[in-house]
């Protein structure tokens, strides 16, 4: 953690991080949630800031906790504050990591009061979110881009899809096939993606060695 002699390779570099869930409000007391713990975002931010990046840290809603003097956390709860967020810093950071589990889908109209309890039956009617990863590589200048993509299924393709579809300079791959691995436990199974796809296969690790990996290859990559 030392830099006495300025040796840390993200020194004077900027990193924009997003973790977590994100809550989609259905009325005052009620919202749309997922299961993500933010553990995967915060040790990203946390091997950043041990490289001598400055970190800012949009997080959903979790129960983290980071104490760093390179590390600004934004706390947000919707997709739509999380898209706010992530814009306002994008422009001033050079490498941006999007890990948060944010929701796909909000419910289309919030209900001002609590909804009462009435019919056997409730819909709510829901709507896209914003994919805030997707509007950031579309605006993309400098800033090396890097996705997450969770898959059950096809996922070295599904994964490429996004790689490309989304305009990243590299993606994550995280497989739930695997046991011990997915985005409530302390475990993950990843494969990294990048624009020249060139695809490196992790063996199951702790999401401290996941997100060192990681910072280990943007750092080869934005110095390559
Ligand atoms: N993502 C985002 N904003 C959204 C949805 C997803 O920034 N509204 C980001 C995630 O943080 C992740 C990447 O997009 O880095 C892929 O998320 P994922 O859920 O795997 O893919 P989707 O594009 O949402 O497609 P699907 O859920 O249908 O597989
Ligand atoms: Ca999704």
């Amino acid at each position: 953690e030392d830099d006495i002699l300025g040796k840390l390779p993200l020194r004077g570099k900027k990193v924009l991080i997003t973790a977590g869930p994100t809550y989609e409000a259905i009325d005052p007391v009620r919202f749309i949630g997922n299961h993500s713990s933010g553990k995967m975002g915060f040790e990203i931010a946390k091997a950043a800031a041990n490289n001598g990046a400055e970190v800012i840290l949009i997080t959903g809603p979790t129960h983290q906790k980071v104490s760093h003097s390179l590390i600004e956390i934004v706390p947000v709860t919707s997709a739509q504050d999380m898209y706010d967020a992530a814009h306002e810093y994008f422009n001033s950071v050079d490498v941006a990591i999007l890990s948060a589990a944010v929701a796909d889908y909000k419910p289309k109209d919030v209900a001002t009061q609590k909804i009462k309890k009435k019919d056997s039956t409730l819909t709510l009617e829901l709507e896209k979110t914003k994919d805030i990863l997707a509007s950031l590589g579309d605006i993309k200048k400098q800033q090396y881009l890097v996705g997450f993509a969770l898959e059950t299924n096809d996922e070295l393709e599904n994964a490429k899809g996004k790689l490309k579809r989304k305009n990243l300079n590299l993606i994550v791959l995280n497989s739930l096939n695997d046991k011990g691995a997915g985005f409530k436990g302390d475990t993950n199974k990843v494969t990294f993606i990048d624009d020249k796809e060139i695809i490196t296969e992790f063996k199951l690790k702790s999401k401290a060695e996941v997100a060192t990996d990681l910072l280990n290859k943007i750092i080869s990559q934005i110095n390559a």
